[in-house]
């Protein structure tokens, strides 16, 4: 029998997870469905109930209740879901709800597998303190990267360092002091979402980046003004498409033991 599975969001009609996991399933053989489902706002745990009774086995969870489904597999969860205090994949087994948060893997997949990048011991400006930033920074001390963190908020930079202060190498500066600073880093990683709208990207020295230093944008929908100050300073940048695979293929992986080929997938997504 076809086992259902589902990304919930509101919007989710944009969603690329259908068509990868489509792929992930011919490529692997998997006899799966899975659909995009739009949540009311107000309807999330809803959804969710209702997907349990028709007998899905699980679902991604995207924009905007991931934190919602933190809440809703909070006795379930693991260790990087509860660093990431987010939930984008849910898994249905028995009577309980299980908890996971891929992106953080994702990400770091994407840079150490796909570009051949190693964390360890590099310097990563991770640019952001809302919830993309929270979903990556355990994966990224995992790795080994000496992360720095810095918000338009300072105070929301100097929180989520203090959240993950024991965790790994990790300190919180300003924009203001980079700029001021003669200060490089190995690897820029945007994970503001300056780039979903058209506003001025964070404001940076075009020197911040090392040399042989890698720019990495989460937003992988469009040109965004960040990819454009890299490109201008001649920074080798990636956008987080790659991301967006890796974290669906880790999804995959939880819900059925097989990991799929990702590469096939990203080159299909880029001629699409
Ligand atoms: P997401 O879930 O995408 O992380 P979020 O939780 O609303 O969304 O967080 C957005 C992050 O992008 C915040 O860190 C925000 O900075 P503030 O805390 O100062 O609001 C950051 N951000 C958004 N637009 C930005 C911009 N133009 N320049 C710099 N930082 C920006």
């Amino acid at each position: 029998m076809t086992d259902r599975y589902a990304v919930i969001g509101n919007p989710v009609s944009h969603s690329k997870s259908p068509q990868i996991h489509k792929m992930f399933a011919e490529q692997t053989g998997q006899d799966i469905s899975y659909e995009a489902i739009l949540a009311p706002l107000d309807g999330f745990a809803e959804t969710v109930e209702q997907l349990r009774k028709e007998g899905f086995k699980g679902c991604n969870v995207t924009v905007p209740f991931k934190f919602e489904a933190f809440g809703i597999a909070k006795h379930h969860l693991t260790d990087r879901a509860k660093g990431a205090q987010a939930v984008n994949t849910l898994k249905f087994e028995g009577g309980t709800i299980d908890g996971d948060n891929t992106d953080g893997a994702g990400l770091v997949c994407d840079i150490q597998k796909n570009h051949k990048f190693f964390l360890k011991e590099r310097r990563v400006l991770l640019m952001g303190a809302g919830g993309a930033a929270y979903g990556v920074v355990l994966p990224l001390l995992g790795a080994g990267a000496k992360l720095t963190v810095v918000n338009r908020t300072p105070s929301k930079a100097q929180q989520l360092f203090q959240t993950f202060a024991t965790q790994g190498d990790i300190t919180a500066t300003t924009y203001e002091e980079l700029k001021s600073s003669k200060q490089q880093f190995n690897m820029l990683i945007n994970a503001t979402s300056s780039g979903l709208s058209d506003d001025d990207p964070p404001d940076l020295r075009g020197t911040i980046l090392a040399e042989n230093g890698m720019a990495y944008e989460m937003v992988y929908s469009r040109e965004t003004k960040f990819r454009r100050f890299a490109n201008d300073n001649h920074m080798k940048i990636s956008d987080g498409l790659g991301m967006l695979v890796e974290q669906a293929a880790e999804s995959f992986f939880i819900w059925r033991g097989v990991r799929p080929e990702t590469a096939p997938v990203i080159t299909a997504l880029r001629l699409s």
